[in-house]
C-alpha cells in the first residue's frame, strides 16, 4: 500500500519532531491527532489507517511452524507472501504474550516478552521488519484492564494488605461470607473471587483468572503505559486495545440493577444491566492519554474493542475533538440478526447518521463471534452469501477488519462434546454456550493433512469443508471465495471512490441492497442481490450525471460489459460493482 499519504513536507517534519529529544530525554511530541487529522484533510490526503484494510491473525490457529499443533510467529512470517499477495494493508495479532493461556493469550504475565509457544522477541522482531519489508503493517493487542493472575504485580498484590502493589488491583471486604456486591463476570458466576491468604476479594470483569488493574491508582496507569511504549519503540504500528470498556469501576460499588432474565448456568443466575462497571465517564479520559503518549509515535493508530449500547455511545470513543481512539469498533455490524438488504442498509446509514465523518470500522467475524459464514449461511448459497459479505465490508466507506480465514470461506467448527471443548467459558455453559472454539480452528491451507495448518497434531481440529475450502484449492479455482477477495482488494485498492468516495444509498428495495460511491473523477455502483431471485435496480440517470457505467467486478459473472438502458439486472444472490471509466 501506499502509506505515504501524508504531504511530504509534513512527513519530514514528523519524522524530524520524533528523533528530536527534549530536555527529558523523550523524543519530541508530534502534532496532536486532531491536528494530524486536519492536515492530512486539508491536503486531500488520509492517513494510512483510513483507507486500510486489516486482517485479524489469531497466532494459534494461523500457521504452525515446529510441528507443536499450535501456531506461531515463524508461522505468520512464513505467511506474509500470501497476505501480502491477497492484497491486505494491516494485521492486528491477538497476544502472544508470554501467558498460562486460561483465556488462550488474554491472560498476559508478561507485557514485555514473547511466549516460548509462540516464539521469541527476536522472532517478532524479523515478523515486524518483514512485513514492514511488504508494506504491511502491524498492530499489536493491548489488553488494558487485567493481567493473569500469574503476573508478578498480583502475585505480589495477593501476597499481603500491606504490600505496595496491593492497590494495583480492587481488592474489598466481602459482605459476611458473599461478595462485596452483585456484579457478574462476562463468563458466569461473580465477578469477585475471595482470597483465603487476606480473607480479602479481588474483582475480576472475565475469568478469575484474570484479575482488574485499579486505573485509578496512577502508578498503575504508567506502568501500563510504559507496556505500549515498549512496543512502540520496537516499531509496531499501533494497538487493538481490549475491552476498553472496563478499565473502570464505580469506587462505591454500588449493586448493578438486575435484570428480569433467568441466566442458566451462573451462579448468580440473574443478568444485570452493568451500568457501575462498564463504559464510565473515567474511561474518555484515560484513553485520550493514551493517545497522547501515541503522539510521540507518528502514524500509529490506536483500536478499540468497544460495546458500547448505542450508535451515540460508540460516537463519544471517538472523543470531543477527535483525540481518544482513532478506529473504535463498530460491532452493530454483527447484529444484524438476518441476512437482509433493509437490515444491512439500515444499519449503514444509522452509522453514517450517527458517526458522521468520523471513520467507522467493518467488521462481521472475529474471534469471539460465530463465523459470519455460518451465520448467515442458508445451506444452498454459503459461497454467494460469503461473496456479497465480502462486497459489502470492502465497498462502504470506512476501514474493514477482516478475519483469518474469512477470504476462503471458512466456517464454524464447533466442538461436538463438552470434553473436546477448550475455552472453559465453553465447559461451564456447555450446551447453551459452547464456547468459541469453533471461530478459532486452523487456517484452512490446503486438503493435505490437517488442513496444511501443522504437521503435528493441532490444537483445534479442522473442518470437513477443508477439504474445498482452502487456500491451495481456491487459489487454482477462478470463481473462488479466495479469488473474489482478491479481485476486490485490488479493485478497491485502484479506486479513488472506494476509498474515500461520498456515499449514496440508492433505493429501498427490499431484496437488493444498493450505493454509489462518488469522488469528482469517479463513480462507483454497489449492487448487492440478497434474495434467491432475480432483481433489477432501475439506474437513476440524474444520480450518475450521465455518466457511463461498466461492470467491473460481478460474484456471478465476467466484467467488461458496458451498462446500457435503465436499470442493472442483478443475477440471484450476485454482487457486482460497476464504475466509471
Ligand atoms: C475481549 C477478547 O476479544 C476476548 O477474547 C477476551 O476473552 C476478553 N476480551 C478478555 O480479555
Ligand atoms: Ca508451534
Amino acid at each position: 500500500m501506499d502509506d505515504a499519504r501524508m504531504p511530504l513536507p509534513f512527513v519530514l517534519l514528523a519524522a524530524l519532531l520524533a528523533v528530536l529529544p527534549l530536555g527529558n530525554g523523550k523524543p519530541a511530541r508530534s502534532p496532536n491527532a486532531e491536528m494530524r487529522v486536519a492536515q492530512a484533510q486539508a491536503a486531500g490526503t488520509t492517513l494510512w489507517w483510513q483507507n486500510a484494510v486489516f486482517y485479524e491473525i489469531y497466532p494459534r490457529s494461523f500457521k504452525d511452524s515446529n510441528g507443536d499443533g499450535i501456531g506461531d510467529l515463524n508461522g505468520i512470517t512464513e505467511k506474509l507472501d500470501y497476505l501480502h499477495d491477497l492484497g491486505v494493508d494491516a494485521i492486528w495479532i491477538t497476544p502472544f504474550y508470554p501467558s498460562p493461556q486460561v483465556d488462550f493469550g488474554y491472560d498476559i504475565s508478561d507485557y514485555e516478552n514473547v511466549d516460548p509457544q509462540f516464539g521469541t522477541l527476536g522472532d517478532f522482531d524479523r515478523l515486524l521488519a518483514e512485513a514492514h519489508r511488504r508494506d504491511i503493517k502491524v498492530l499489536m493487542d493491548m489488553v488494558l484492564n487485567h493481567t493473569s493472575d500469574k503476573h508478578p504485580w498480583f502475585i505480589e498484590s495477593r501476597s499481603s494488605r500491606t504490600n505496595p502493589k496491593r492497590d494495583w488491583y480492587i481488592w474489598r471486604d466481602g459482605k459476611d461470607a458473599r461478595p462485596p456486591n452483585n456484579w457478574i463476570s462476562e463468563f458466569g458466576g461473580p465477578a469477585w473471587t475471595l482470597d483465603p491468604k487476606t480473607g480479602q476479594w479481588y474483582y475480576h470483569f472475565f475469568y478469575s483468572q484474570q484479575p482488574d488493574l485499579n486505573w485509578r491508582n496512577p502508578a498503575v496507569e504508567k506502568a501500563m503505559f510504559d507496556q505500549c511504549r515498549f512496543w512502540l519503540e520496537r516499531g509496531v504500528d499501533g494497538f487493538r486495545l481490549d475491552a476498553v470498556a472496563n478499565l473502570f469501576e464505580d469506587p462505591q460499588l454500588h449493586d448493578n440493577p438486575v435484570l428480569p432474565e433467568f441466566v442458566a448456568g451462573s451462579t448468580t443466575e440473574h443478568a444485570e444491566n452493568n451500568v457501575y462497571n462498564y463504559d464510565l465517564p473515567e474511561v474518555h479520559t484515560e484513553l485520550q492519554g493514551l493517545l497522547k503518549v501515541e503522539d510521540f509515535y507518528p502514524g500509529r493508530v490506536l483500536v478499540g474493542e468497544t460495546w458500547p449500547k448505542t450508535m451515540d455511545g460508540l460516537l463519544k470513543y471517538y472523543g470531543p475533538d477527535k483525540n481518544e481512539l482513532q478506529l473504535p469498533f463498530n460491532f452493530f455490524f454483527t447484529k444484524v440478526p438476518k441476512f437482509d438488504a433493509v437490515a444491512f442498509r439500515s444499519e449503514v446509514e444509522m452509522t453514517r447518521k450517527v458517526l458522521d465523518d468520523h471513520p467507522t470500522t467493518w467488521v462481521v467475524s472475529n474471534h469471539d463471534l460465530v463465523r459470519a459464514y455460518t451465520r448467515y449461511a442458508d445451506g444452498k448459497h454459503n459461497d454467494q452469501i460469503a461473496k456479497i459479505l465480502a462486497t459489502m465490508l470492502l465497498t462502504l466507506p470506512g476501514t474493514p477488519f477482516l478475519y483469518y480465514g474469512e477470504e476462503i470461506g471458512m466456517q464454524n467448527n464447533d466442538p461436538k462434546t463438552v470434553e473436546e471443548v477448550r475455552d472453559p467459558v465453553g465447559r461451564r455453559e456447555w450446551p447453551v454456550n459452547k464456547g468459541r472454539d469453533g471461530e478459532r480452528t486452523p487456517m484452512q491451507w490446503s486438503s493435505g493433512p490437517n488442513a496444511g495448518f501443522t504437521s503435528g497434531k493441532p490444537w483445534l481440529g479442522v473442518p470437513p469443508s477443508a477439504e474445498t475450502h482452502n487456500v491451495e484449492a481456491e487459489s487454482r479455482d477462478p470463481s473462488s471465495i479466495l479469488n473474489y477477495y482478491k479481485a476486490l482488494l485490488r479493485l478497491r485498492r485502484q479506486s479513488p471512490a472506494l476509498l474515500s468516495g461520498q456515499y449514496e444509498t440508492l433505493g429501498d428495495d427490499p431484496h437488493v441492497f444498493a450505493y454509489l460511491r462518488r469522488t469528482e473523477s469517479q463513480t462507483v455502483l454497489v449492487g448487492l442481490n440478497l434474495s434467491a431471485e432475480k432483481q433489477t435496480i432501475p439506474l437513476d440517470k440524474t444520480a450518475l450525471e450521465g455518466r457511463q457505467l461498466k461492470l467491473a467486478l460481478s460474484s456471478v459473472r465476467c466484467p467488461g460489459q458496458v451498462l446500457q438502458g435503465n436499470e442493472l439486472e442483478l443475477a440471484p444472490f450476485e454482487a457486482s460493482i460497476c464504475t466509471t471509466p
